[in-house]
């Protein structure tokens, strides 16, 4: 492939801004996608403007991914602005606390929306060009939730498990376009997301639920993310960054 175009959903910080470095590293024009904190936004794009060549191009979409009319218009915006996407990564995602006696039929909507239909829509906007080339590269950010249950409660679990139902499926329909489907399922990332804002005192007792030295970080999940973005032999799989918590 010629010239790397990417999106990455949820692209302004943690994981998302990981994969994002990793793309423009490559030469890659990508947008990154949020949906409420601008200065996350104005901070990452300095970040990645900071790693990018003259012939690359960065956009910054602010809008809900949960929404199909938004991811729409933002495909339309990234085909115009940068041409047709080769590489999509599904990573935006909300993950609110909630157990079974305080969850709402809203929370349980809200994240379903977000971090699966999210992932179907954008999907949905990028295999056709993906198609006409013969050549993409889909990978879904799920969750060791969606095999273990986790912690954040059922919507959250439910949302990361469809994730790699649809996955599957989309890896066994596109691969004979050239398309590989595959998901990264990670678990205790200390630089990303809620695990950023805990104390050394609090992470350390996450140590107990796995079996390396060490938490996770982005890096790691960057490393399973470029392994599969380098792999025409591999779809339809779940690749587990979480230092063998899988296993308990
Ligand atoms: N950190 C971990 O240990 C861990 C473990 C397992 C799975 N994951 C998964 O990894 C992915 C990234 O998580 P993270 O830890 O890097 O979280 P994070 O730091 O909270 O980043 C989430 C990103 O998603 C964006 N976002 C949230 N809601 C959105 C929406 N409706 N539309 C578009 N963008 C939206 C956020 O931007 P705004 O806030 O500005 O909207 C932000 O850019 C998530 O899918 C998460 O479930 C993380």
């Amino acid at each position: 492939m010629d010239k790397l175009i990417a999106v990455v959903t949820g692209g302004t910080r943690g994981i998302g801004l990981a994969i994002a470095e990793s793309l423009v590293k490559r030469d890659a024009s990508l947008a990154i996608t949020y949906k409420g904190e601008d200065k996350d936004a104005v901070n990452a794009r300095r970040h990645l403007e900071s790693f990018k060549k003259d012939n690359q191009c960065i956009l910054t979409l602010k809008g809900d991914a949960g929404d199909s009319g938004v991811v729409a218009e933002h495909y339309n915006t990234v085909r115009s602005k940068l041409g047709p996407v080769n590489i999509l990564v599904n990573n935006a995602g909300i993950m609110p606390a909630r157990s079974f006696d305080e969850i709402s039929v809203q929370d349980w909507d809200e994240t379903l929306r977000v971090n699966l239909s999210g992932a179907f829509y954008w999907c949905r906007q990028v295999v056709p060009d993906m198609k006409a080339t013969n050549f993409g590269r889909i990978v879904n950010i799920s969750s060791l939730a969606a095999r273990g249950g986790g912690v954040v409660g059922p919507h959250y679990a439910a949302s990361k498990a469809g994730m790699l139902g649809l996955t599957r499926y989309a890896a066994k329909e596109l691969g004979f376009n050239g398309i590989t489907v595959n998901a990264i399922a990670p678990a205790f990332i200390e630089d990303a997301g809620i695990f950023a804002q805990w104390t050394q005192e609090k992470r350390a007792l996450l140590k107990e639920k796995i079996f390396v030295p060490r938490l996770g970080n982005a890096l790691d999940v960057v490393r399973a993310f470029e392994y599969l973005l380098d792999s025409p032999f591999v779809t339809g799989v779940t690749l587990d960054v979480n230092g063998g918590a899988f296993m308990i």
